[in-house]
């Protein structure tokens, strides 16, 4: 089984009978995706993409990530937002966070335009500095702010060290299929493009041109990615609570919510999960979190932040539940020495695996949190590979649409995503906020 939802560390807070009861919610939830008959139906493209995808973009991604591995040192990914944070997550999950400091074959692959720092720009090109490079940038709109700075100071980078012919060989453009600034520009200019489907939201996006160009430079296998989302499409085709994880995760969450656990941290046991849980902050933040309601998600690495935010966790405000991803095999195996001079008093430790140290950890963990009053939903993964996390995707995903429409909200749209961009626009003297503008600036009197 790729994916196990083990709900051991729940039975305190919730009952058998309460989670039967939400069956025919779930059924409705359920419904409104297959129909689309729900709130936000123009975007549920990421249903099916596992299987209906464009099979010729994705001999195009892996042409061009072929060409990128050949031409360049360095590749630079730029993109906000669900535009950048499932590569991301999905490279350092499989590969390394230190992938770029690793030996390998593929480029040192950076991520830039997910800020407007100054700094971390600088900083990048610098680190371009004798260098080949290429860059994809990533905007589903084509007109966020951020990437699009940075886009016009690497194309800037490019085009003097390459001229504009040279540029245009090492500039891959993902934005929509036809409209929008990028698009118009890429085609003036005539980059290579690649399409964010018209049905998919950025942040559910990973599995498109999106995630999937930048991950194919960083050679991992996308058929494996999209065979394990293919078959956690199909895992979770019947509605029925005792059987299908991805919506008993859906269900859990939600009747822990109502009961006052009103923050979900998902946990993760190793370094190379600390951005997939970024990118799963963003899909439920933004899904869910509108009309004055949701889960606010919130993310840490044990054991490592046991010993920052464990404190909290065990003995804070008790509106904390806990999703805890458990990867079951091992992929390093690394035994702990024996020394007979025992000084560090370790030798109980002598020959035992680091994974079993952590797993140790980990039960410790979900005893003492629990005892703490924290309900704690264990998700067991079968292991660190492609097809498990294409599978663990797709689960995020999918109980995300399913618990959006059990909260009553829509969960594909993100009007408050809006309301800093307009402030930002009328006080930098963007054309058209003038009244905005003004206003902003009395209140600052
Ligand atoms: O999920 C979303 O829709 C957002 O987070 C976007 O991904 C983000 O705002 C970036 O937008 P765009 O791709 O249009 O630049």
């Amino acid at each position: 089984m790729t994916l196990n939802l083990n709900d051991k560390f729940l039975r305190d807070f919730i009952s058998a009978e309460e989670l039967q009861n939400m069956q025919p919610m779930v059924n409705t939830a359920h419904q409104m995706l297959m129909d689309r008959s729900g709130p936000g139906s123009d975007f549920l493209g990421w249903v099916d993409l596992p299987v209906q995808y464009d099979r010729a973009e994705f001999d195009a991604i892996r042409a061009a990530a072929e060409k990128i591995q050949k031409n360049c040192d360095v590749f630079i990914v730029i993109g906000i937002g669900g535009s950048y944070l499932g590569a991301r997550a999905v490279i350092e999950f499989l590969r390394s966070p230190l992938y770029n400091q690793l030996p390998k074959k593929t480029p040192e692959i950076y991520f830039s335009g997910n800020s407007i720092s100054a700094s971390s720009l600088k900083e990048l090109l610098t680190l371009c500095e004798g260098k080949d490079v290429c860059i994809n940038v990533i905007s589903k709109s084509g007109t966020t702010t951020e990437p699009a700075v940075a886009f016009r100071i690497f194309r800037d980078m490019l085009e003097q060290k390459y001229g504009a012919d040279g540029a245009r060989e090492r500039i891959f453009v993902t934005t929509d299929r036809a409209k929008g600034t990028l698009k118009s520009f890429a085609d003036q200019a005539g980059y290579q493009t690649f399409v964010v489907p018209d049905d998919v939201g950025g942040r559910f996006s990973v599995l498109s041109a999106v995630g999937l160009l930048p991950i194919a430079v960083a050679g991992i296998d996308l058929s494996a990615l999209m065979q394990g989302a293919a078959d956690a499409r199909t895992d979770f085709a019947d509605p029925a609570l005792d059987t299908n994880a991805c919506y008993r995760y859906a269900a859990l969450r939600n009747i822990l919510y109502r009961k006052g656990k009103t923050t979900e941290i998902l946990v993760g046991y190793e370094p190379y999960e600390l951005m997939f849980c970024e990118w799963w902050k963003q899909l439920y933040g933004e899904s869910e979190g509108k009309d004055q309601r949701g889960i606010y998600p919130a993310s840490v690495i044990f054991s490592t932040d046991l010993h920052s935010l464990g404190q909290y966790i065990q003995d804070g405000l008790r509106n904390l539940f806990e999703t805890v991803i458990a990867v079951k095999t091992p992929d390093v195996l690394l035994e702990i020495p024996h020394d007979p001079a025992n000084i560090d008093g370790l030798n109980f430790l002598s020959g035992k695996a680091m994974s079993y140290v952590n797993d140790t950890a980990m039960l410790g963990t979900l005893f003492a949190h629990n005892d703490g009053g924290v309900p704690n939903i264990l998700l067991e993964l079968a292991d660190r590979s492609e097809h498990s996390l294409g599978y663990l995707i797709y689960f995020f995903e999918r109980a995300c649409a399913i618990s959006g429409y059990l909260l009553g909200v829509n969960p594909f749209n993100q009007p408050g995503v809006e309301a800093y961009k307009k402030n930002m626009f009328a006080l930098l003297g963007k054309a058209g906020y003038e009244e905005q503008r003004a206003e902003l600036e009395a209140r600052m009197k």
